[in-house]
């Protein structure tokens, strides 16, 4: 067990605008972050420069500013959003006398806190124990380590803190393996968890944009909500039915930030396999967020890392309340459902939701033949149950089946199982993501 976390920490905050003046939108996500990290931010720095001090990362004036500030305030910890280098960590650390973590560490930190399925603990201690091992070369003699955990030093990863090296690697390599086992376990389990015939949405979206409060006006489930960043680390998953009927398994996921830290992006992504493996993703938008645009890029970059861009989505814009709208659905040129306007909180739209979801479930039904590995028996067992076979053999190596199935779902089948479409001259078709081009030919 790892020491509980310390919560009520008062700290200095530090943000610089570099080359640009300062976005007062990105202190006000970075003050954000650290309160969720439990912190009590007591002074915020902010400054702008051309490019980093290589030193302090801020400049010599600034750093002895940030000393005189953080005596005053009598501050435990000085955050900084940005990431550090582990010298300008150090020399920081040296100079003011107190803890310094920079945005990397405070992300993984919230992670630590977060994290509850037993993967996602590994990754994140992982995680944090690569950036310790970073931060260890030259040890941590020159400020006398806290005890009692605290931002940055608690999680599963703080006990090896004392640690050598050597030990940190060894523990490192125990964990990779852990998580290889997982991994593979997760791949050979997959096709029993398939879902067909009920198709899945999941809900993705920048932190803080109301997927939780959206999942639980839907589901009537007291997901975890809270004005607090990733306050939902590990996906939910729940089997409901939206207004107007349709049935469907629903999944909350973690949200989402830019500048994720690069250690956290493996943890992150075994979070999302929810997502990665939907019928439809439900990607949910602050729309009272001046900086709306920029969070949708970021998630569907993310997306597209995850390997998730070409599930077909609708965009939730929520909390339209802030902004006097009213609930709608704006359709494309081909008149499909590409967004809808809600309230999650006041429950306003949903069934424009449901039924926006439902037309982009309800596609037409396609004729194709796919081969199914031998080891996905369990997928074959549904397929079965959902009555959509209509003709098997067997091939040495596989099975091939006729089946009758929505392109979605066909999608979610070959993403999930590795099964592959077989075109109609017979060759199997190895990518999955082509399958829509190619599903004409199955009519
Ligand atoms: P993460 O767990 O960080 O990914 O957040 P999330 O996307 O799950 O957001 P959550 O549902 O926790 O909501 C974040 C905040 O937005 C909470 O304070 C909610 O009460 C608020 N909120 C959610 N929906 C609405 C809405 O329709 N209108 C308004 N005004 N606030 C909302």
């Amino acid at each position: 067990m790892f020491e509980r976390p310390r919560t009520g920490e008062r700290a200095v905050l530090v943000r610089l605008g570099l080359g640009a003046p300062l976005d007062p939108e990105d202190l006000s996500e970075f003050t954000q972050l650290a309160t969720s990290a439990g912190a009590i931010p007591v002074a915020t720095i902010t400054g702008t420069r051309q490019r980093p001090d290589p030193r302090f990362f801020v400049g010599s004036g600034k750093a002895e500013q940030i000393r005189l500030e953080a005596a005053a305030c009598e501050a435990d910890i000085i955050l900084v959003d940005h990431p550090l280098s582990p010298s300008q960590e150090r020399n920081l650390e040296k100079l003011t006398g107190k803890r310094v973590l920079d945005r990397n560490g405070l992300i993984l930190d919230i992670f630590a806190q977060r994290a509850r399925s037993h993967e996602g603990k590994l990754q994140v201690e992982l995680a944090q124990l690569k950036h310790i091992a970073s931060r260890l070369v030259r040890g941590w003699t020159h400020l006398e380590r806290q005890r009692g955990g605290g931002i940055g030093l608690r999680g599963p990863g703080e006990t090896q803190l004392e640690t050598d090296r050597r030990l940190l690697g060894q523990r490192m390599k125990v964990l990779t393996q852990r998580l290889a086992k997982l991994q593979q376990q997760r791949e050979t389990g997959r096709s029993a968890r398939v879902a067909i015939p009920i198709p899945s949405i999941a809900l993705v979206g920048y932190t803080n944009a109301g997927k939780s409060t959206l999942f639980r006006s839907l589901t009537g489930e007291q997901a975890y909500i809270a004005d607090q960043l990733f306050a939902t680390l590990d996906p939910t998953v729940r089997r409901l039915k939206l207004p107007g009927g349709t049935q469907v398994v629903a999944a909350d996921t973690v949200g989402f930030i830019r500048d994720l830290p690069h250690e956290l992006v493996a943890a992150f992504q075994s979070t999302l396999t929810e997502a990665r493996e939907a019928t439809l993703l439900l990607h949910v938008i602050d729309a009272s967020d001046p900086r709306r645009a920029e969070h949708m890029a970021e998630v569907d970059s993310v997306l597209r890392q995850i390997g998730a861009d070409a599930i077909p989505g609708i965009c939730v814009f929520n909390k339209i309340d802030r902004l006097e709208e009213e609930p709608r659905i704006d359709r494309g040129e081909d008149g499909t459902a590409q967004a809808v306007w809600i309230s999650a909180a006041r429950g306003q739209g949903l069934e424009l939701l449901g039924l926006a979801v439902a037309e982009r479930l309800s596609r037409a039904v396609h004729r194709v033949r796919v081969q199914l590995p031998l080891t996905a028996g369990a997928a074959r067992a549904r397929l079965y149950a959902a009555g959509v076979v209509l003709h098997e053999r067997s091939l040495d190596e596989a099975l091939e089946l006729e089946l009758a199935l929505p392109d979605e779902e066909l999608a979610a089948l070959l993403r999930v199982t590795g099964a592959k479409l077989v075109p109609a001259d017979g060759d199997t078709l190895e990518s999955p993501g082509t399958e829509h081009r190619h599903s004409a030919g199955w009519r």
